[in-house]
């Protein structure tokens, strides 16, 4: 497949929606599962998507998720225009999270999304501006 040959995913999304929670990388479950990527591969990526998924959902207020497969690797770009991370060193401490109580209840903020990710990609990368929003992009080398 040559480069310009990539495949591209766009998905909303929603805010305040926990039905529609979880679709941005469920859809890239199905395209990766098609495309017959090893099932080892799908399950990381699907899994630190999700997570970042949630957090563009629960701590965002909804964005937009950007995926590009490429023959060697999966780009994932997801996006919000939330409060942003103020300090992304201590967000990424393993039990760390400013989750209400509300949301705990519905069984999130245990602080484990963020190191879910660096620990299921192989390139993690947070860009975020208090105020303004959060930029995470991820990178999975898949072979080929
Ligand atoms: N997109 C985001 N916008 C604003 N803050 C964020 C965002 N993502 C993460 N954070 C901050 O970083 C903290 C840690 O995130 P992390 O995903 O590790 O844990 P959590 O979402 O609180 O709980 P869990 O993911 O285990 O359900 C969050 O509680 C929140 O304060
Ligand atoms: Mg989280």
């Amino acid at each position: 497949m040559a480069e310009s040959n990539k495949m591209h995913l766009e998905t909303v999304i929603a805010k305040d929606d926990f039905a529609s929670a979880g679709e941005a990388s469920s859809k890239v479950k199905k395209t990766l599962t098609m495309l017959g990527v090893a099932p080892a591969q799908i399950k990381r990526i699907s899994v630190a998507m999700y997570e970042a998924e949630i957090n563009a959902f629960i701590h965002g207020g909804g964005g937009m998720a950007y995926t590009d497969v490429y023959p060697d690797r999966v780009e994932i770009l997801i996006e919000d225009h939330g409060k942003g991370i103020e300090d992304i060193e201590l967000a990424m401490q393993e039990g760390y999270s400013t989750a209400s109580e509300e949301v705990r209840m519905m069984g999130f903020g245990a602080g484990m999304g963020l190191p879910n990710m660096k620990n299921n990609s192989d390139n993690l990368t947070i860009d975020s501006r208090p105020g303004e929003g959060t930029k995470v992009r991820m990178c999975f080398n898949i072979g080929n």
